[in-house]
């Protein structure tokens, strides 16, 4: 006999021990130094017989959104045992999570699937992608010469939080589906000095300087003769420059590999070749309109414009229907409306094209956006236009 409720203090240790198990992990960490980062009254455990067999979680964070940014549910720790799996636990823990999301008043969630087949049947779109790189060394030059006005210098992890996050805020500003990464995040990572830090070799941090101010930084790590960027942010043109150049010339590595960089990264641009760098594209977050007049009045819209949309929603009946939006620069305003529909698209697909992850053009060519009114594609095009394309550097 199955239940699903919230977390009891006393289980949060074994629940956490029977989320590792379900994804394989050792768990390292003492779990009670999780237990803070955990709000108990939005964990989801399911039981058979007293034993835990599947547990979930949300918590609220922080995302940026076209032209703004607003706390979402940050949806994770989705586990079931795999003694229990394809028996319909998790259907129930993600319908039943979406409804008490609903009842928080948070307009969507967000989370990181291990597959991208899972989370589409509950109205999950992608949200951003990302591009994983490598280059050999003899290809990496760039098509202008290279000059740097300012200087390189390494950051010992004790003093990552001095300057780095600032960094971060700076490089990710105006880029939609952003996380802030949390001051505890920040603080752990600079707890563990380089060498101690996983996988073969440590991870090091070099920051570009100019004019006695930090314009950058790259974490890297080596491997053999693989130099692997975990994190390269920048804010002016010559700190991009300088830290991947740096990244392509490291010796004893011949091959400079990037995860997780924006599809829009100059960095290709730059490239004198730019056909010898190894591009792949991945799914990056994955959002939920949780509600849908809620999320589109908070996003800013790049052409002021009204637009009647018909949403598709199996899961929340209350998305169900035709609304009216009406978004400029400024601000917008969404309800719902008997007007006939411009667009007919469902809540997945329309979480993408809020993110700015994919044009309704697009989606339409795909057959998953209906044109009822001539010349509305466009219209929605000009209006959900986005100026960076949506990005998703590190997880919540
Ligand atoms: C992924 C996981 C949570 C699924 O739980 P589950 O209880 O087996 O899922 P359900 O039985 O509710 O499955 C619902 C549907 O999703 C599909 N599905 C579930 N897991 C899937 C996977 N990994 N890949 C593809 N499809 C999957 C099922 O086939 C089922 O489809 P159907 O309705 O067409 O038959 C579970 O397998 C697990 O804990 N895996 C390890 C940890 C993990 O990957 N967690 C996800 C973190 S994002």
């Amino acid at each position: 006999m199955l239940e699903m409720r919230t977390v009891t203090p006393g289980e949060f240790v074994q629940w956490t021990r029977a989320e590792a198990r379900a994804h394989g992990n050792r768990l390292d960490d003492d779990p009670e130094a999780l237990r803070p980062h955990f709000d108990l009254d939005r964990s989801i455990v399911v039981l058979e017989d007293g034993e835990i067999v599947g547990g979930a979680h949300s918590h609220r964070v922080e995302m940026s959104i076209p032209g703004n940014s607003t706390f979402i549910a940050g949806v994770a720790n989705i586990a079931v045992q795999p003694t229990h799996t394809r028996q319909g636990i998790m259907t129930k823990m993600m319908n039943h999570q979406i409804h008490d999301i609903h009842d928080r008043g948070e307009p969507f969630a967000a989370l990181f699937a291990t597959e991208s087949l899972i989370y589409g049947r509950f109205g999950y779109g992608i949200g951003s992608l990302y591009e994983r790189w490598a280059i050999e060394r003899p290809h990496n030059a760039y098509a202008r010469p290279h000059e740097s006005p300012g200087r390189l210098v390494f950051v010992d992890p004790a003093d990552i939080t001095k300057d780095l996050p600032e960094v971060f805020r700076r490089a990710t500003k105006d880029r939609p589906g952003v996380f802030q990464r949390p001051p505890h995040q920040w603080k752990r990572e600079s707890l563990a000095p380089e060498h101690s830090q996983g996988g073969q070799g440590g991870i090091f941090y070099v920051a570009y300087e100019e004019d006695g101010r930090m314009d950058g930084y790259a974490t890297y790590r080596i491997s053999g003769n693989t130099l692997c960027v975990n994190e390269l942010m920048a804010t002016s043109t010559e700190a991009i420059s300088a830290l991947w150049r740096f990244c392509f010339s490291v010796d004893r590595t011949s091959v400079t590999e990037a995860l997780k960089r924006p599809v829009d990264d100059p960095l290709p641009w730059m490239l004198a070749d730019p056909r010898r760098l190894q591009r792949s594209t991945r799914d990056g977050v994955w959002v939920r309109l949780i509600d849908v007049a809620d999320s589109l009045s908070l996003r800013r819209y790049m052409q002021p414009d009204q637009l009647v949309l018909e949403v598709k929603d199996e899961l929340c009946p209350w998305n169900d229907g035709r609304f009216m939006l009406d978004g400029s620069r400024e601000g917008a305003t969404c309800r719902s409306t008997d007007s006939s529909p411009d667009l007919v698209i469902t809540v997945q697909n329309l979480a993408s094209a809020y993110m700015g992850a994919v044009s309704f053009s697009a989606l339409a060519n795909a057959g998953l956006v209906e044109e009822r009114a001539q010349g509305a594609l466009l219209r929605a095009d000009c209006m959900f236009a986005v100026q960076n394309q949506p990005w998703t550097p590190c997880n919540f």
